[in-house]
């Protein structure tokens, strides 16, 4: 049921929120999160808006995407998720916080939005933290950040069908200006790193390529990580996931695994083992390692784990000639989106005016660099 209802019902009874969350970038550690591995993400200053208030009805919520122009209204009573796609990121939100007893009644809410959609920075992830904060700070639900985060990633598997990891909706939340944060996905710790890099700086470029079938083939690779752990599971029965598996035992085994399972494994494996690395190479304002750990993780990504794509890869490829550029790598989860790169300040404009006309060449598309500056984490700003 849509109907374009916002502003109709008594508002004098209620309350407002409004609330900011970011997208994020991820420095490395990707397809490692549902894993219980490590990440190495921060919030980025590109935020979703969103803005809350009771409408004086029980049950009626009226939504509407203002840079879509769209709306999409149902009851707190009956709902289910639809094929118009944003909606069931808040509704799946929304049914979440109710099974964990959330007393919600109608309301009226628009979101607009900085982040780029497509480009891997999870505006998805924004969509459901922005709302679950929103939601929270409207109801006085005094849910803790950790219920929120948990809950808008049980959104996205349960009304998206996404069987996302925790990364995104963490980072979203919890991000702290010029940090990054190194997340334990197993127990989430985490601590904040500076993320200063120098004469360096980070870039996305976004291959402007969305993959239609980016989230099934998300799903199928997680499929095929927990399988790898069954195969493993037979030679090392202790193991509960990747993570609990190092790589010198996980190469002593290969012959026991498919050889695409193998190369899943590897891939999980060897990248816990960069994002610690990284940490370290970011904390000694060691750029090059750094950088080098990046291109590794995208080789990593590309043949092991398979979710790149052939404008991703040539973005990378085409950074590799360039001394001013410390490494690239896809971010994400893939199939399309934004590599990050590592570039040395001064160069920035020459080396993006070079790549991108070599993209348009190649692939007959527009690039669109986005340059990122690292942000606080999700954020009521108002509240009355
Ligand atoms: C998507 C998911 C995350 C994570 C990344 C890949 O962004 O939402 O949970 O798995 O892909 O690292």
């Amino acid at each position: 049921m849509s109907s374009p209802v916002l502003g109709s019902l008594n508002r004098k009874a209620s309350g407002a929120v409004i609330v900011h969350a970011p997208g994020r970038i991820n420095l490395i550690g990707d397809h490692t999160d549902y894993q219980d591995g490590f990440v190495l993400p921060a919030a980025v200053e590109h935020v979703l808006e969103v803005h809350l208030q009771k409408n004086g009805s029980p049950n009626l919520v009226n939504l509407k995407a203002s840079d879509l122009g769209e709306t999409y209204s149902f009851e707190l009573t009956d709902y289910s998720a639809t094929d118009k796609g944003w909606p069931n990121y808040i509704m799946g939100v929304i049914y979440e916080l109710q099974k964990l007893g959330a007393t919600i009644q109608g309301f009226d809410a628009h979101f607009t939005s900085a982040i780029p959609m497509g480009a891997g920075m999870s505006s998805s992830a924004a969509l459901e933290c922005g709302f679950a904060l929103a939601l929270n700070a409207l109801y006085d639900l005094d849910l803790d950040h950790e219920s929120l985060i948990q809950a808008s990633q049980r959104a996205e598997h349960h009304f998206v069908g996404t069987k996302c990891g925790i990364m995104d909706q963490f980072a979203s939340m919890m991000g702290k200006k010029d940090q990054v944060m190194r997340l334990d996905c197993r127990n989430l710790d985490f601590d904040y790193f500076p993320c200063a890099l120098g004469d360096y700086q980070l870039l996305l470029l976004n291959s402007n390529v969305t993959h239609s079938l980016a989230s099934s083939a998300y799903n199928t690779r997680r499929e095929e990580s927990e399988e790898g752990v069954r195969y493993l599971q037979k030679e090392f029965p202790r193991i509960k996931n990747l993570r609990d598996i190092p790589l010198d035992q996980l190469l002593q085994v290969k012959e026991k695994l498919p050889e695409r399972l193998f190369r899943r494994c590897h891939h999980v494996v060897s990248e816990n083992q960069r994002v610690l690395m990284a940490t370290h190479a970011l904390l000694n304002q060691d750029f090059v390692t750094l950088g080098r750990l990046m291109y590794q993780s995208h080789r990593s990504l590309q043949e092991d784990y398979e979710v790149s794509c052939p404008e991703l890869d040539f973005l990378v490829e085409q950074t590799r000639k360039h001394a001013d550029i410390l490494g690239s790598r896809m971010m994400g989860g893939g199939f399309g989106g934004c590599t990050i790169n590592l570039i040395a300040k001064d160069r920035v404009e020459d080396l993006v005016h070079e790549i991108r006309k070599n993209y348009q060449n190649q692939f007959g598309m527009e690039l669109s660099p986005i340059a990122v500056t690292i942000g606080n984490g999700a954020q009521v700003i108002d509240k009355s």
